[in-house]
């Protein structure tokens, strides 16, 4: 039996009763671009994620722009971030002309190291900004003590960790503000592209809320120079549905990831936990010493794999302009070259997990 790496359409079909007569709700209200659904999305939204407000965007990319925009982080300034990510948490800092400054991740839970970041603070840094890759949490207890003492806000990529405990509350609450991805293969995804900003800060999220549309508040009246910005109509009504199970799914990934866990291979190493932390696993990532052989072994049993990710952010072509090298960052570096990702998504089936379950633990 095959066990593909990922597969959306599962999870399609099963809402699909749900969602089509919602589209076509949106259709014929033809509330296209933001409007009545994404608001009522955004209230909802808010609620789940404990914030007192949370704006919807067209993607988690454009969040974290917004958001640092909202920051008044611009040239001169560094964010700094860890190395270990997708590349677009770095992509906002640049955006604004500010610097993303990358420092190494915890060899255990693969998430930023908190003294690495403690140490590359300079007179120019404005804000650190954590992930909880993967879906776990990252060290929030000591990034905020750190960015309160030296008086600079803690932000949070919280794209792949909607729904995650930190001490019995959900991330995405602690930092001054908080951005996620509705990226259709990340925990909670939409039929297309959106994203969201989280704050509990009244002025920055009215000042998103007009960035992201054309600068103005009164349509034709642009009080700043603004972009377009907004979540599509469609997308607020899909994921106002999907927010009604998004809790069930994540239960769901926990119990795949501690079935793996409790029968696998002592050649395979999981992301640990922070004390307090309860992940989501949006990406089940374990590494092991000779990835070549184990990929010949998933490949023979026919398990499903990807990479995530294979080029850590500051050796990637696009940051050369940096002169960060190879060596400089050797956890994130390790990651990079022996990660691999097993199947994981809430519709798998019973024998999917178990032949999982068996190819791991036979390893
Ligand atoms: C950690 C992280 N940050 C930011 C993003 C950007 O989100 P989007 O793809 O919606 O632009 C993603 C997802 O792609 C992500 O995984």
């Amino acid at each position: 039996m095959n066990v593909p790496f990922f597969d959306l359409k599962r999870q399609y079909n099963q809402l699909k009763g749900e969602a089509l007569p919602l589209i076509e709700k949106v259709l014929e209200n033809t509330a296209f671009s933001g409007g009545p659904f994404v608001q009522e999305f955004e209230e909802n939204l808010a609620k789940y994620n404990q914030t007192k407000f949370a704006a919807a965007v067209n993607n988690g990319t454009n969040a974290i722009h917004l958001g640092l925009m909202a920051l008044n982080i611009g040239p001169g300034d560094e964010v700094i971030i860890p190395a270990n990510t997708f590349i677009a948490s770095a992509w906002g800092v640049s955006y604004v002309g500010a610097t993303p400054v990358f420092v190494d991740v915890d060899p255990h839970t693969w998430n930023i190291d908190v003294a690495a970041a403690e140490k590359a603070i300079t007179p120019n840094t404005k804000a650190i900004m954590g992930v909880h890759l993967y879906g776990q949490p990252c060290n929030i207890a000591g990034l905020v003590e750190l960015c309160e003492r030296e008086n600079i806000p803690f932000l949070e990529d919280n794209a792949q960790a909607i729904g995650a405990t930190y001490n019995g509350k959900v991330v995405g609450q602690f930092g001054s503000m908080s951005f996620t991805s509705f990226y259709p293969g990340k925990n909670l995804g939409s039929f297309g592209e959106a994203g969201a900003v989280f704050t509990n800060n009244q002025e920055y999220h009215n000042h998103i809320q007009m960035l992201k549309n054309h600068g103005c508040n009164v349509r034709y009246h642009h009080e700043i120079i603004g972009y377009n910005m907004r979540m599509e109509g469609i997308q607020g009504a899909v994921l106002n549905l999907k927010l009604n199970y998004i809790d069930g799914w994540n239960n769901k990934r926990r119990e795949i990831v501690n079935r793996y866990q409790s029968v696998a291979s002592n050649k395979l190493v999981f992301q640990a936990a922070e004390p307090n932390a309860v992940a989501v696993h949006h990406l089940c990532v374990v590494t092991t010493e000779n990835k070549d052989e184990f990929l010949k072994y998933l490949d023979e049993n026919g398990v499903g794999y990807a990479f995530h990710y294979p080029i850590p952010c500051h050796l990637q072509k696009a940051y050369a302009p940096l002169n960060y090298k190879l060596g400089d960052f050797p956890h994130s570096e390790y990651l990079a070259s022996h990660c691999i990702s097993l199947p994981l998504f809430p519709e798998m089936t019973d024998e999917e997990i178990s032949r999982v379950c068996e190819v791991i633990a036979k390893y």
